[in-house]
């Protein structure tokens, strides 16, 4: 058929992973995973320590290359592409370490990351109009996350939780199409998972959320579909309501069932 007549395929996925692996010396960190994630889905990847969680989410985000398989963002192959161009292409995330420049106040953290953005690099001189404009959408972003009422604090006087705000607000003010985040609950008081999840509920429903999680009770709450790795593998995708009353997820969050093959 021509091709000529360009149309929006709303059934592309957002995110489409086939047999992608990866592998640190003898050990398989990631093996063969096929992964699809529509624009606007929740999805939570779950797994225990070990299961290959963070690296999966290195490979997406292009801080490592896979051993084998591919990766598309928007229908394109960015497998053998760094990760600044994923970040053209609307891909935000955060890191499981927070890597703050802790001697900078909540305000500057947030608008260097949208200059950084903006510019595809840190730029030293910004139009005051443009520099007013991005100044407002960091404010913006602290407001999203609730850290707006210490705009001036430097990041390395907050608390851990707060950290993770920031860590957030500072990718949400690159206004992503996909927004990736590792372990954001991990370290966190009871009230800041609360406040977590709450952010995580209320976020732009346009916006693709990726969320790799060990507390699956944040986890199942936000997602609208889940991913449980083990051992590298994708062992169960589901519903949260599926992953709730699945025996194997059952078998190993209670620690059991790791060594059944
Ligand atoms: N850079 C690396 N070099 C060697 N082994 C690694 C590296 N990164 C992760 N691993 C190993 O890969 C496996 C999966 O780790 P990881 O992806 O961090 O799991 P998770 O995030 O689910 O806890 C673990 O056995 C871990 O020790
Ligand atoms: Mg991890």
């Amino acid at each position: 058929m021509s091709d000529a007549a360009p149309s929006v395929d709303h059934a592309e996925p957002t995110l489409r992973l086939r047999g992608v692996g990866r592998r640190f010396g003898g050990l398989l960190a990631v093996r063969d995973v096929d992964l699809d994630v529509a624009q606007g889905e929740r999805r939570a990847v779950l797994g225990p320590n070990g299961a290959g969680k963070t690296t999966l989410f290195n490979l997406i985000c292009g801080d490592i290359p896979p051993s084998g398989g591919t990766i598309e963002l928007y229908g394109e192959d960015v497998t053998g592409r760094p990760a600044r161009a994923r970040v053209k292409l609307g891909l935000a995330r955060t890191y499981q370490q927070s890597r703050h420049l802790l001697g900078l106040s909540v305000e500057d953290s947030i608008y260097l990351s949208i200059v950084g953005f903006e510019g595809g690099r840190l730029r030293p001189v910004v139009l005051p109009r443009r520099d007013r404009e991005m100044r407002e959408r960091a404010r913006e972003a602290a407001g999203r996350v609730a850290i707006d009422h210490k705009l001036g604090e430097r990041v390395g006087d907050l608390s851990h939780g707060e950290h993770r705000q920031v860590a957030i607000a500072m990718a949400l003010a690159a206004q992503p199409r996909v927004l990736m985040l590792d372990e954001p609950a991990s370290g966190l008081s009871r009230g800041e998972r609360v406040l977590l999840t709450e952010l995580l509920l209320e976020l732009d429903p346009s916006i693709t959320l990726v969320l790799i999680e060990h507390d699956m009770d944040i986890a199942l709450r936000v997602a609208s579909n889940v991913t449980m790795m083990h051992d590298g593998r994708v062992i169960v995708e589901g519903t949260p309501d599926e992953i709730r009353a699945n025996e194997t997820v059952h078998d190993l969050y209670l620690g059991r069932g790791h060594r059944d093959e």
